[in-house]
């Protein structure tokens, strides 16, 4: 069985594809952000795919909600196992995304962005919003409503997410660190068994994976630690 880690590929082509072929496609799946995607376009999927792997874009659509399913029905057909869209987009737009995927024989899963994982209590009170963890179940439950597949959110959401929501509604939680490692950009973050604990499908983990000395020995590591 893949593990639940999604290995997030924040790195240049070249960098990308020798790390993607040094790792298993049984081990892990991959995503692909908006660094990547940017600069090689949607030719970077193919090669992955090709390479195996279950692909993850996560370029978290936000738009109004025709360019949006525009959107999500283009990354559809590059084949990708999943995406993800803004849950701050409102629910016309998450249902526009949803129904872009109806009647595809294979439609990948589509995934809501809660609150970013970078994300400070101060920052949120700077755009408005009191408590970051309400804010997150509260999106939670409007991508529910409007039949996404799961959310992205932090670990520490993730008990009361799957309480409200169900243990089959996906949980997908960045943020991911050791005790000892730094935390970058980060804010609200996890260990990899924690998030597990608390019930996490799909952990992503990015630069303590990518820029260790030994990307397969960590994520190696990581693997053992939630088994
Ligand atoms: O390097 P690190 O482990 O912090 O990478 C986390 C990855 O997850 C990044 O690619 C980032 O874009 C992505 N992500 C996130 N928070 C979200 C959604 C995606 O950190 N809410």
């Amino acid at each position: 069985m893949i593990s639940p880690i999604i290995v997030a590929l924040d790195l240049e082509r070249d960098l990308a594809l020798d790390l993607a072929k040094s790792l298993d496609p049984n081990n892990c799946r991959l995503k692909v952000g908006s660094q990547l995607f940017t600069s090689v376009g949607p030719r970077v999927i193919e090669e992955l795919s090709a390479l195996g792997f279950d692909v993850f874009l996560d370029l978290k659509f936000h738009d109004i909600p025709n360019t949006v399913a525009q959107s999500v029905k283009a990354a559809s057909n590059l084949g990708v196992w999943m995406l993800n869209v803004h849950t701050s987009g409102g629910s016309t737009m998450i249902k526009a995304a949803k129904e872009a995927t109806t009647g595809l024989v294979d439609p990948p899963l589509i995934i809501g962005v809660t609150m970013l994982t970078s994300l400070s209590k101060k920052d949120v009170n700077e755009i408005g919003i009191q408590d970051i963890s309400n804010q997150a179940l509260s999106l939670a439950s409007l991508a529910k409503k409007n039949s996404l597949d799961g959310i992205v959110c932090s670990a520490n959401d993730v008990r009361r997410i799957k309480e409200l929501l169900g243990k089959d509604f996906i949980t997908v939680t960045p943020g991911i660190r050791s005790s000892n490692s730094s935390k970058d950009d980060q804010s609200r973050v996890s260990s990899a068994r924690n998030a597990i604990e608390k019930g996490a499908d799909y952990l992503v983990i990015g630069r303590p994976i990518t820029k260790s000395t030994n990307p397969m020995e960590s994520l190696d590591s990581i693997i053992k630690e939630i088994s």
